[in-house]
């Protein structure tokens, strides 16, 4: 009997649905009406500013819908029911011909992206395995050589509708293929957990 077992696994988690209608349309006026930076890559794609969701009612809302979403991804990750606080969230607006080149997010654990519009399917986040560090890489790029959860050098997520919810560990290298379709709109955020112990000691995370 042959048996493969798939070790180490990722985290990443899909939430359907999340936000409703609309509060999905009061955050697509939100992200066009509030102040605006454009992304130092490229004009044709634009973020909010950082909003501290402790801010602003709005998102108040929306760290309360999403806090039993992040206690879950966060147990997956962690093995333990921690407290999770999102610390901040943004809004990008992405127009045709734009992206989002590929990025992690530094000083969090798990981020999220909500959907505030349906993707086209050129503009599905892509997430890339890790780029290598300082060891050679061997690989085999044939024309034929078929791709597996093993060997793939990405994954894609696939289709979403407005108002749905991913969670991935921060660490993740992801990032947007160039829109061949119409303004796509999305929501992002990071979260921390209070603390993380080591036996006899904790690290603690405070505002
Ligand atoms: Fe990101």
């Amino acid at each position: 009997m042959r048996k493969v077992i798939g070790l180490f696994p990722t985290p990443f988690m899909m939430t359907e649905g999340l936000l409703d209608a609309a509060m999905v349309d009061e955050l697509r006026q939100r992200a066009l009406s509030g102040q605006k930076e454009d992304n130092a890559g490229t004009g044709l794609l634009s973020h909010t500013e950082m909003i501290d969701p402790r801010e602003e009612e709005l998102f108040v809302d929306i760290a309360r819908i999403v806090a039993p979403e992040l206690d879950k991804f966060g147990e997956l990750l962690f093995g333990d029911r921690l407290d999770w606080t999102v610390k901040e969230m943004w809004m990008n607006v992405l127009e045709l011909g734009g992206s989002q080149f590929m990025h992690s997010h530094a000083n969090s654990f798990v981020s999220g992206i909500v959907y505030l519009s349906e993707p086209h399917p050129s503009t599905r986040t892509v997430f890339m395995r890790n780029a290598g560090g300082n060891d050679f890489v061997f690989k085999h790029d044939a024309a034929d050589e078929a791709v597996g959860q093993f060997n793939a050098d990405r994954w894609i997520v696939p289709e979403v509708k407005p108002g749905d919810l991913v969670l991935y560990p921060s660490y993740l290298l992801h990032g947007v293929p160039p829109n061949r379709g119409e303004r796509r709109f999305s929501l992002a955020m990071n979260a921390i957990p209070d603390r993380l112990k080591s036996f006899d000691y904790e690290i603690r995370f405070s505002r």
